[in-house]
């Protein structure tokens, strides 16, 4: 099987590396990848919003299955570009793909199908919005206000703050550059990402993971696109998964087949686990960065095969997933100043050891590995438990040397010591 993968994080590089181990890929590709990616597959240049562009190559290279890992290029409809050329394609169509695109369109899905989901509002007139901050938050007696961009903001949209001031003017500020607002309702509790290959109705999910989405220990500083995650959740109950599958994404999967959108790919459940039970906080229409790369560190079935059955319609004969005991754990590496504008340019040290993924990476003329985006690493670890897995990530990453950079010591770290309980 020929593949290529589109996407240049290190979710793409996780996804390059579980294929390459399946003995059915026989030939791999990445547009626009990184530094780290070259040395796994044919590397090409890309505009990965253009579905033209991503179609051609695709054809060039006689590809038999296209896997799209950013959002951006699905919600653009480049999915269903690469499908009319007769090409299977691993992601959905840019009808389903709003499910992460637009959040009012996943508030009506969720409303339909009947899915617990913070309470929202979405604001478009600036006039409306103090009147609305009044109805969330500490005004409303609730810990926080929640202020999310309405469209896609790479997870850096995001605003919890107790703060009215500070709530009020990051929703000012997406108003001013012509984007609606979401107001939430805060959601208390743990959270988890449940990743699940979705065909139609068919549902299968992969092993659940813990996100860290802000940028210094213990939930400090500002939201980022994600700072490490583990993978699975010891906390999260069998029982408590099962009902996420059969309450949340299983009725979503066929509330979008009753809409005539049916989804093909990689839905992302992100839920907090709350008093009442769980609740949706957002759904992604793709693999998640960096979760995906804890998970697939752990699957063992044939990465090829599965995402090429999630792309035929031919899920549901798939079979149970195979998955190595134990435990990963991936902590970014991130660039001065992220999730601010970062500093870019300088030469990563420590950058080929293995389990080392590239994000923001890019290859000098003369062979150095230099830093050219933000999150620029994701560094992974394997045990028998978390402890072993933490240490052996962090392990890695001590021996990295990126000047500026940071990352956070408490990745897997509550879970680790057992702290993370249910209400
Ligand atoms: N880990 C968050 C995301 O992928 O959106």
């Amino acid at each position: 099987m020929r593949v290529l993968v589109i996407g240049s994080g290190a979710r793409e590089h996780a996804l390059l590396l579980g294929l390459r181990k399946d003995p059915e890929v026989d030939f791999l590709a990445v547009a626009p990848g990184n530094a780290g990616t070259s040395a796994v597959a044919e590397q090409h240049d890309v505009d990965v919003t253009s579905a033209e562009a991503v179609t051609a190559l695709a054809r060039k290279l006689a590809i038999d299955l296209v896997v799209i890992g950013p959002e951006v290029p699905l919600v653009l409809g480049v999915a269903d570009a690469v499908r009319a050329a007769g090409i299977a394609c691993f992601g959905p169509s840019k009808e389903a793909a709003r499910i992460e695109g637009s959040k009012a369109f996943a508030k009506d899905v969720m409303a339909v199908a009947d899915v617990r989901t913070a309470g929202s509002e979405t604001v478009d007139n600036p006039g409306h919005l103090d009147a609305a901050l009044d109805r969330f938050g500490p005004a409303a007696g609730q810990p926080a206000w929640v202020v999310k961009d309405d469209g896609l903001a790479a997870g850096k949209g995001v605003v919890v703050t107790a703060d009215r001031e500070v709530a009020r003017a990051h929703a000012a500020s997406l108003l001013d550059s012509g984007h609606p607002v979401l107001l939430e309702s805060f959601l208390d509790g743990p959270e988890v990402s449940l990743f699940c290959l979705v065909d139609g109705a068919t549902v299968v999910p992969l092993l659940p993971a813990q996100d860290f989405k802000r940028v210094a220990d213990f939930d400090a500083g500002p939201n980022t696109g994600g700072m490490g995650a583990y993978s699975p959740t010891p906390w999260l109950p069998d029982e408590v998964s099962a009902a996420i599958i059969s309450g949340v994404v299983e009725p979503v999967a066929a509330e979008l087949v009753r809409r005539g959108c049916s989804f093909s790919g990689l839905l992302y459940a992100g839920l907090a686990i709350t008093a009442n039970g769980p609740a949706v906080v957002e759904f992604n229409c793709r693999f998640g960065d960096p979760e995906t790369q804890a998970v697939l560190a752990l699957l063992e079935s044939p990465l090829g095969r599965l995402l090429h059955a999630t792309a035929t319609g031919t899920l549901a004969e798939f079979g149970p997933l195979q998955w190595q005991d134990g435990f990963a754990v991936t902590v970014v590496v991130a660039a001065e100043n992220y999730p601010g504008r970062p500093r870019v340019g300088d030469v990563i040290i420590g950058a080929e050891a293995d389990g080392v993924l590239h994000a923001g990476t890019t290859r000098r003329d003369d062979g150095a590995v230099v830093s050219s985006g933000g999150r620029v690493l994701s560094v992974v670890g394997t045990g028998a438990d978390l402890v072993a897995a933490r240490e052996a990530a962090y392990q890695t990453l001590s021996s990295i040397r990126l000047p500026g950079s940071h990352f956070r010591t408490d990745i897997g770290l509550a879970a680790a010591e057992g702290r993370i309980t249910l209400a």
